[in-house]
């Protein structure tokens, strides 16, 4: 088992714009970074070999075993308005996907808005918030936690044993694999330009042309996805011709019933 270690990481990345912090086991980084937002900087990058409570969107947890994966929050300084960085989760989505294929040479997908897929199952979520300005809706920072599952464990829970999957079934060099996405990072954070990544994101989406169902306000719908718009919505066209448009939430290639 290779170690997570800054050293390794630096050295992969070549130069270092981050502070780093390592936790062995944390109770959830991305709620690390929030706590701590006020006294310290960002480009802070908060890494754990496990999570006591690995927080997931829509209030769902994320599991983190030991040794098995990488549960990273990167903190970065945004100042921006919400409609700035609308297209940040199609960012980070792009920046992982194209590390984790650089570096494992594993096909993968992205599963709208934000989750990695290879072979049909979920190796990769990914939990951005966005910290306000005290009294404005300014976004100060937003903090990107990324979970990826490196390692095959059949210790999945259960309702996790059909979905999810990992990129390999050796333990291969993890900070390879998070200095390759911290550099993407870095680039996002230096331009905060999201839209060339669209393109990118589209290429590599399983939910384009596909029938899809999901629960929005209590109600079940059945749809066609038509289009990822330029605000990274998804253009959903129902059975009577009408086209809904998704802001965010969960959609199933299948059909049985999400929320959104
Ligand atoms: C999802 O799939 O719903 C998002 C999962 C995000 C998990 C990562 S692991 C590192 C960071 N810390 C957390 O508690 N969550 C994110």
């Amino acid at each position: 088992m290779i170690e997570i270690t800054s050293d390794k990481i630096i050295e992969y990345l070549g130069q270092n714009p981050f502070s780093f912090e390592i936790f062995n086991v944390i109770d959830s980084t991305n709620v690390y970074a929030k706590k701590t937002i006020s006294e310290k900087s960002s480009n802070r990058v908060i890494i754990a070999d496990k999570q006591l409570n690995g927080r997931g969107r829509c209030g769902r947890d994320f599991y983190s075993p030991a040794d098995n994966g990488i549960y990273m929050s990167v903190v970065i300084k945004a100042d921006k308005t919400y409609s700035d960085i609308e297209l940040l989760t199609i960012g980070v989505a792009s920046v992982v996907h194209y590390a984790i294929e650089k570096v494992t040479a594993c096909k993968c997908e992205i599963k709208w808005v934000n989750d990695i897929l290879l072979n049909q199952k979920k190796i990769c979520g990914i939990l951005c918030e966005n910290i306000l300005e005290r009294n404005t809706d300014k976004v100060k920072n937003v903090i990107i936690g990324i979970g990826i599952n490196v390692k095959t464990t059949k210790d999945f829970p259960p309702e996790l044993q059909d979905i999810a999957g990992a990129l390999s079934t050796e333990l291969l060099d993890r900070n390879m694999l998070i200095a390759e996405i911290l550099k993407g990072i870095m680039k996002i954070s230096e331009e905060f330009n999201f839209e060339k990544y669209l393109s990118y994101y589209k290429a590599n989406s399983m939910v384009l042309n596909k029938n899809i169902n999901y629960v929005k306000n209590g109600q079940m719908f059945f749809g066609k996805v038509i289009g990822i718009n330029s605000s990274g919505n998804l253009e959903v066209e129902l059975a009577d011709k009408t086209i809904d448009i998704l802001k965010s939430g969960e959609i199933r290639i299948g059909k049985e019933n999400v929320k959104v």
